[in-house]
């Protein structure tokens, strides 16, 4: 049995997906479902086997030990968090209640349920924790990519959420022994991302005919992960990883803002065209995010030594099956865009609004 956290999201969906194709344990999902958890998500194209689904937040410490407890998981990986960088300058409260706390209370259970499990569990348990590059800060042009010894330096609300829950999880290991392992990637993108994010929001907004929002100048640069490549690199550290180690993933991939917003629009012209216009017209530049971190590039020398994972999608063929696949599934977005994918929540559990 896995346990994982954040299940209904972009990443956690993608990753359950592809654990259960590939005929291993049986799944329990713990989600909150926020505004950013989609059980459509979870269950679209599911023809084998299911998860088990709970609604729960990770920061209610008694659930989560009930759960532990109820389901006896060999392995957790921890998706669950407050992720998008311009919520987080809006209203940082959220991101320190379920990044930092949230993490905190996930552990403590953790720990007192591992360690009542026998010996032999209690070495080849782990537990995954799936962190950001963001927790390094920002690169200049020249600079190396980030390494897992790269300080941390934490620029916004969001990163230095994470950066929090980074040292809980190291200490958990250092202190207590818990068999943690920690992953830090770069930029995801692909099928089920929420479209307030880079990707999946531009070609929304092409699509409904609207501005394209380029913060400043569109020149910031950001490592790209198809997020199958992505989910493949936390089997490989799940399977072979070292407890105790972190582990940098990433796509090999450093694209400017204003390319990836102009390949995007290339791929669109030729698969949905709008007669005598192309999308690149719809190209607005705006006012650059507070704080704004100029580049960020991975150094994945680590991870495809020790376990042998490299990214198999090119940027360009990735994002290509990405775009494809928001023009193929016109009803996951349109229930994602009209909100209708929380009615669900209403029917079953009648607090939408949490
Ligand atoms: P997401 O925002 O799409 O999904 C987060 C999920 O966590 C949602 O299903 C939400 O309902 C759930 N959640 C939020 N608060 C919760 C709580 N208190 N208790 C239980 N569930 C809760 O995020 P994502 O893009 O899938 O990211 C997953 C993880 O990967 C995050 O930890 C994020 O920091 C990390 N990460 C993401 C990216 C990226 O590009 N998306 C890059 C690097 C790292
Ligand atoms: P985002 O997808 O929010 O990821 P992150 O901030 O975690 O890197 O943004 C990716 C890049 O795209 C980032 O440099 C900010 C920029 N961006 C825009 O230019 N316009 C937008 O509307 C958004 C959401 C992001």
């Amino acid at each position: 049995m896995i346990l994982v956290t954040g299940g209904a999201g972009f990443i956690g969906a993608n990753f359950v997906h592809e654990w259960l194709r590939g005929g291993r344990s049986p799944v329990v999902v713990v989600d909150k479902l926020t505004y950013a958890g989609n059980l459509q998500s979870l269950t679209s194209g599911c023809s084998g086997s299911r998860p088990t689904f709970v609604r729960a937040d990770i920061c209610d410490s008694g659930t989560i030990s009930s759960l532990l407890e109820c389901h006896a998981p060999q392995q957790i990986v921890h998706f669950a968090a407050e992720s998008h960088v311009d919520r987080s300058i809006r209203g940082p409260e959220e991101f320190i209640k379920t990044n930092v706390v949230g993490t905190f209370t996930l552990l403590e259970a953790v720990r007192q349920y591992w360690s009542r499990l026998p010996e032999s569990a209690r070495s080849t348990f782990r537990f995954l924790h799936v962190s950001t590059d963001e927790v390094y800060g920002s690169l200049g042009s020249a600079d190396l990519p980030f390494k897992e010894s790269t300080a941390y330096a934490p620029n916004s609300p969001y990163a230095a959420t994470k950066a929090g829950s980074d040292h809980i999880v190291r200490a958990y290991h250092h202190t207590y022994g818990l068999p943690t392992l920690t992953t830090n990637c770069s930029n995801n993108y692909g099928p089920f991302q929420f479209p307030e994010k880079l990707i999946p929001l531009m070609i929304t907004q092409a699509l409904d005919g609207h501005p394209l929002p380029v913060y400043g100048d569109g020149s910031n640069v950001r490592d790209w992960l198809f997020v199958q490549d992505h989910c493949e690199a936390i089997m490989a550290v799940l399977d072979r990883g070292r407890p105790g180690e972190v582990y940098n993933i990433g796509g090999c991939s450093e694209r400017r803002n204003i390319d990836v917003v102009e390949a995007i629009c290339a791929i669109l012209d030729e698969l949905r065209p709008v007669s005598g216009k192309s999308y690149r017209h719809s190209i607005s530049f705006v006012r650059d995010r507070p704080g704004h971190d100029r580049r960020y590039a991975i150094d994945c020398g680590k991870i495809k030594s020790e376990l042998g994972w490299e990214p198999r999608e090119t940027f360009e063929s990735g994002l290509r099956r990405t775009v494809e696949w928001y023009l193929d599934n016109g009803d996951w977005l349109r229930a994602v865009r009209d909100g209708s994918y929380r009615d669900w929540l209403h029917l079953n559990y009648g607090d939408a609004d949490r």
